[in-house]
């Protein structure tokens, strides 16, 4: 079979499953760039030849696809800020708006003669601590990062994620519950940066299939109380932060005054939300008194 007779068949399987154009002309460059035709040649080639076993794999692929397991978990891996991070479903796939946050709080740190100290809570995949180690070493920025989570098999991946992308002493990664495994240490933060589970739980029910199936509940949603995580970062983030120290976080649109009106205290000053490229109103950004 022909490379553009491919494409076609494979776009109207995932139009068929219900993918809207956009996403299914994207899953599907993204198909055939993992049987081996690139991008390039997708384009400058559609005459070239599938094997047999190419066109077996994609069968095989969009089986998968047609009962909505993510093309991120079925393919093991999503790019995030220049990384290339391996997903299973102990992580949640990272998102665009999360990249946001990393460039937002990357823009408004110092650059300084000494280590910046970072703290990443819920860090997943690995991906915010990992994203910034990365740009931090590009912009020859000492740093001390530190990533925790509760799911040892979520750090198990975070650490497989370093190692992948050539930054394995960048960040040391902690297991433990809520911001414990942080306070342990003393630390005083540059940086504390969260992207925390904040799906109200009755909101769950509504997520599309591929999220609700496939992604851990764990890492989406916090339970009954949808700030619960919110809460701990305005109670215990200063002590955790020095002076000036930036609060950079990720937040549910729908409950962004509510996630503000917790850190408006004598503990923080300059507490803004900030929307994503969507226009939805995302992030959280405070400074520790
Ligand atoms: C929304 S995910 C964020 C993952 C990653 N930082 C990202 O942005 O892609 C939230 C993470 O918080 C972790 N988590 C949930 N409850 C926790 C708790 N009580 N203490 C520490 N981490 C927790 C989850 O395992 C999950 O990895």
């Amino acid at each position: 079979m022909q490379l553009a007779e491919a494409q076609q068949k494979i776009e109207r399987a995932l139009l068929s499953f219900g993918l809207e154009a956009s996403e299914a002309e994207a899953e599907t460059r993204w198909i055939l760039d993992h049987l081996g035709f690139s991008t390039l040649t997708q384009r400058v080639s559609p005459g070239q030849l599938l094997a047999p076993l190419q066109w077996e794999q994609a069968q095989a692929l969009l089986a998968r696809r047609q009962v909505h397991e993510p093309l991120q978990y079925i393919l093991g891996n999503q790019p995030f800020c220049g990384l290339l991070l391996k997903v299973t479903p102990a992580v949640l796939i990272p998102r665009p708006e999360t990249e946001e946050l990393v460039h937002l709080a990357l823009n408004t740190l110092p650059v300084i003669a000494e280590a910046l100290r970072i703290a990443d809570f819920g860090t997943g995949s690995g991906a915010i601590a990992l994203a910034l180690a990365q740009e931090l070493q590009k912009r020859r920025q000492a740093s001390q990062i530190w990533a925790s989570d509760l799911s040892a098999a979520a750090l198990a991946l975070a650490a497989e994620n370093a190692h992948l992308n050539h930054l394995n002493e960048a960040v040391i990664f902690l297991e433990g519950d809520g911001l414990a495994p942080f306070l342990a240490l003393d630390l005083e933060l540059d940086l504390l940066i969260s992207n925390p589970p904040y799906v109200p739980l009755a909101q769950w029910q509504t997520l599309a299939p591929e999220v609700q199936l496939y992604e851990p509940q764990m890492a989406l949603t916090p339970g009954e109380d949808p700030l619960r995580f919110y809460r701990l970062l305005a109670e215990q983030g200063p002590h955790l932060l020095r002076s000036g120290g930036q609060l950079w976080l990720e937040l549910e649109a729908s409950l962004a005054s509510e996630t503000q009106s917790l850190f408006l205290n004598e503990d923080w000053v300059q507490v803004r939300l900030l929307p994503d490229f969507a226009g939805q109103t995302r992030f959280l950004n405070a400074l520790r008194v």
